[in-house]
């Protein structure tokens, strides 16, 4: 377990350098020019289409609502015990965090070192899952290949920190998500077989292992300060099935869950993590971090909501919407869709690209927002239902400011590229979906682009601004 003896915190996020800023205001005021050298990265990745990317969308929302259901029709499992006293001698850690555009894919990717020595691997960051998971040796599948192009799998028999569950442990019974029931001698391994939408699963066993994390250094301390994280709970995948896995190595689990990576990493740094993304289709060299622990400059000057960490909605995080506004008017949305309680609600997913409305929320804000657009030729685009050809008109009007007010008055006012998005060179979409009613909205990782969040576990609330998390 980590010393981390001096309680210095230490700016990681929002370290802005004159040029990143710089470049950034750019891109707002010569938008034309610099949205056509973006998109270049869609095409260039393969399966990078928004098509794809909202069917894979939507099979996510079926795995999220599927949960939703078991959760709340079995009292297998438990609510979460995130909750832990801040220590003083909190300190924090922080990985580096990348859009995983360059891949093709609609996730964002951690670096994060496993097992004794450490081995590195690109994992999707994904606060709607509980168990951490990395290919295991033997893991197979049709074109299995790392971001690096060069397969890579974790060994358990060479990490001497390994240790696996046996299947009758509490942890495995109680807390591992999808363990198999059968278990007839009761030192076998705990295995799973973790379905996360309709045709893609992971199957492997379950133990525990070492993360090497790298400290954010005290004041100018030259030399990187690293700590080992002890039993940090982990699956070896040793078959997999679906497209969802074949850009990373696996998941890093951010889910509000017994076992999940950040529910044991908060509650030795801080009772908090917080997570900066960066635009969407960033390069890859573009990064921002994922920071255990508590962030210079994450609460001051935040707007606050509180996080739902019910057992209901767990893994996943909930937050409460008092209204949503489009061009300063609030829409008519009935108080039910976002009730977690009546079958509604609004979760917060990393996991997730396009942000899903269910059917009552996506009417009215579509037809706000296509009203304000109305002078606009329409063009057809899958899986839109409502594009634009920007170039067709000589004066494109002012995309309409959308608003969120979460519960305590938090306003999230994403940039106008979070919800009419660049589809195609000169073409624009309501970058929403619509989700079934009754059923759970999800905020997906577009939406949330471009600001810090920060999931304050021990205390329970979610803190947001602006950010272009540049480092
Ligand atoms: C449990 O069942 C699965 C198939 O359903 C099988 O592959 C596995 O070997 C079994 N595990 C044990 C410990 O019996
Ligand atoms: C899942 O796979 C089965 C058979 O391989 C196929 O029939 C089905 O359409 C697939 N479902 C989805 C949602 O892709
Ligand atoms: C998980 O839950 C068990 C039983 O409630 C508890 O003993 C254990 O400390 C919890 N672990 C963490 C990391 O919260
Ligand atoms: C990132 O890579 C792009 C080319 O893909 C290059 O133009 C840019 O300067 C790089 N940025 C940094 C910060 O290295
Ligand atoms: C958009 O309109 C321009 C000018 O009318 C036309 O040249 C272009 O083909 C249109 N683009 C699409 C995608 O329809």
């Amino acid at each position: 377990m980590a010393r981390c003896g001096v309680a210095v915190l230490v700016l990681i996020l929002l370290v802005c350098v004159a040029a990143a800023a710089a470049g950034g205001r750019d891109h707002h005021h010569r938008r034309g020019s610099r949205a056509s050298a973006r998109l270049q990265l869609v095409p260039a990745a393969p399966g990078a289409s928004l098509a794809e990317r909202a069917r894979d969308d939507r099979h996510r929302h079926a795995y999220i609502s599927r949960r939703l259901a078991s959760s709340a029709s079995s009292s297998r499992r438990r609510a979460a015990e995130t909750s832990t006293a801040p220590g003083p001698e909190a300190s924090a850690f922080a990985m580096p965090l990348t859009s995983g555009a360059y891949t093709g894919t609609g996730q964002y990717f951690v670096k994060f070192r496993v097992g004794t020595p450490a081995q590195p691997f690109v994992l999707v960051a994904d606060t709607g899952s509980d168990l951490t998971w990395v290919k295991c040796r033997g893991a197979s599948s049709p074109s299995a290949a790392s971001p690096s192009g060069s397969p890579r799998v974790f060994r358990p028999a060479d990490s001497k920190s390994w240790a696996p569950f046996p299947c009758s442990s509490d942890t495995c019974k109680s807390y591992v998500p999808f363990s198999l029931a059968n278990c007839s001698a009761g030192t076998a391994p705990c295995a799973y077989d973790y379905r996360y939408k309709d045709n893609s699963s992971a199957r492997g066993v379950v133990g525990t292992d070492a993360a090497t994390v790298a400290l954010s250094g005290s004041s100018g301390g030259g030399a990187d300060r690293k700590a080992k994280l002890q039993q940090v709970v982990l699956g070896c995948t040793t078959s997999y099935d679906g497209q969802s896995f074949q850009a990373s190595d696996g998941v890093l689990s951010l889910g509000n869950s017994n076992i999940s990576f950040a529910a044991r990493a908060a509650a030795r740094f801080g009772g908090r993590f917080s997570y900066c993304l960066v635009d969407h289709l960033a390069p890859r060299n573009t990064s921002s971090y994922l920071t255990f622990g508590p962030d210079a400059n994450g609460a001051a000057s935040s707007s606050r909501t509180p996080l739902l960490l019910d057992a209901q909605v767990a893994p996943f995080y909930a937050v409460t919407v008092d209204a949503v506004s489009v061009a300063g008017e609030a829409l008519d949305i009935p108080a039910e869709v976002w009730d977690v309680k009546k079958s509604g609600g609004a979760i917060l997913d990393s996991g997730t690209s396009l942000t899903i409305l269910a059917t009552p929320a996506y009417k009215a804000v579509v037809a706000a927002l296509s009203k304000q657009l109305a002078g606009v030729p329409r063009v057809t685009m899958d899986p839109f239902e409502y594009c634009y050809n920007w170039t067709a008109t000589s004066t494109p009007p002012a995309v309409p400011k959308l608003e969120v007010r979460f519960a305590g008055s938090a306003r999230l006012q994403p940039p106008t590229k979070s919800y009419v998005i660049d589809a195609a060179p000169g073409v624009k979409c309501i970058g929403l979906q619509e989700g079934v009613w009754p059923g759970v909205s999800v905020i997906g990782n577009i939406l949330q682009q471009e600001h810090l969040w920060e999931f304050d576990l021990a205390n329970r609330w979610l803190r947001f601004k602006e950010s272009r998390c540049a480092q």
